[in-house]
């Protein structure tokens, strides 16, 4: 079977040859990782994890932090779980270094794309303070995560996260990563035919995978990404301009809550990296929202 290759555009990053194939060995060892050895854990929790942890407690494991505790004493576990550790820094490496080889070539056509006869726009505030819950770790385990800047109109940290979120999903989630998108628009299709959608905003919307599914859904609508990521708005305004799609940088309206910016919110992936009290904030407190890097 041959290995899945994401769709290009005018702003992907390009691997060469030699990255190439060691982005098809990232995902080769994912898809054993996933398939055949993950296949065998229940033999080896049944047969020898939970033997084991009976014997030591004089039961067997009953809730899911035991059965945890009785695997993480397996070999075999142990070895599964590492290698998939070492997988996610190995394709995190790579698909950094193709990024950073890229970097300056990105920068230009990202300059290219804002400069010319654009559909869209994109609104950036240098001035927001990032929440403690994203500045203080590198989350996937992405140097920076989704905010390293480290020259003018840096568009690294959204090329990574748009060649990475392929090789990630292995090419599952579609040539272009949108299935979250379709499936969010279809759903909204199918269970609410009478909705007028005029605006939509996809909150936390990195490079607009999950996005731009929703112009093409309703094209009437105008489409909003925010985010609280510069270099992944500036690669998400050039990647929708360079597939042909219009998408909006929100220009700010101060002290106004979500639920009156849009007739549809959606939102993929993106309260799985906050915490309860601020998926609360963010959905309520006018100044936790962020359109584009801007506070609204
Ligand atoms: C896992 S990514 C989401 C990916 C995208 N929705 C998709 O499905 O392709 C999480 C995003 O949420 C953003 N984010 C986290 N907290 C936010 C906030 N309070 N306001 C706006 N964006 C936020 C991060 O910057 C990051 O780009």
């Amino acid at each position: 079977m041959s290995t899945p290759r994401p769709l290009p555009h005018a702003m992907s990053p390009m691997p060469n040859f030699e990255e190439q194939a060691l982005l098809d060995f990232a995902i080769a060892l994912k898809g054993h990782l996933r398939g055949p050895l993950r296949s065998a854990l229940p033999e080896v929790y049944e047969h020898r994890a939970a033997p084991a942890w009976q014997e030591k407690h004089g039961r067997r494991p009953q809730s899911w932090t035991e059965v945890g505790d009785a695997l993480g004493e397996d070999k075999a576990y142990r070895w599964w779980s590492a290698l998939g550790r070492a997988q996610q820094e190995f394709y995190l490496d790579i698909t950094s270094a193709v990024c950073e080889r890229e970097l300056p070539s990105l920068i230009e056509r990202y300059r290219t794309i804002a400069g010319g006869d654009v559909k869209g726009s994109i609104t950036l505030d240098p001035n927001i303070t990032l929440p403690p819950y994203q500045r203080e770790v590198d989350i996937h385990c992405v140097p920076g995560s989704y905010f390293l800047e480290r020259t003018e109109d840096d568009v690294w940290a959204g090329a990574r996260s748009d060649l990475g979120s392929f090789i990630f999903s292995m090419g599952k989630h579609g040539a272009l990563n949108e299935d979250k998108g379709l499936a969010g628009a279809a759903y909204v299709k199918a269970n609410f035919p009478d909705l007028k959608v005029r605006r939509v905003l996809d909150l936390g919307c990195t490079v607009g995978l999950s996005t731009l599914p929703y112009c093409e859904a309703f094209p009437e609508a105008e489409v909003y990404g925010l985010d609280l990521s510069a270099p992944s708005l500036r690669y998400a305004f050039a990647r929708a301009e360079a597939l042909g799609k219009k998408c909006i940088g929100r220009k700010a309206t101060p002290r106004k809550p979500i639920s009156r910016m849009a007739s549809l919110i959606s939102s993929f992936r993106t309260f799985c990296c906050t915490k309860p009290h601020t998926t609360r904030s963010t959905t309520s407190s006018p100044n936790a929202i962020v359109c584009c890097g801007r506070a609204v």
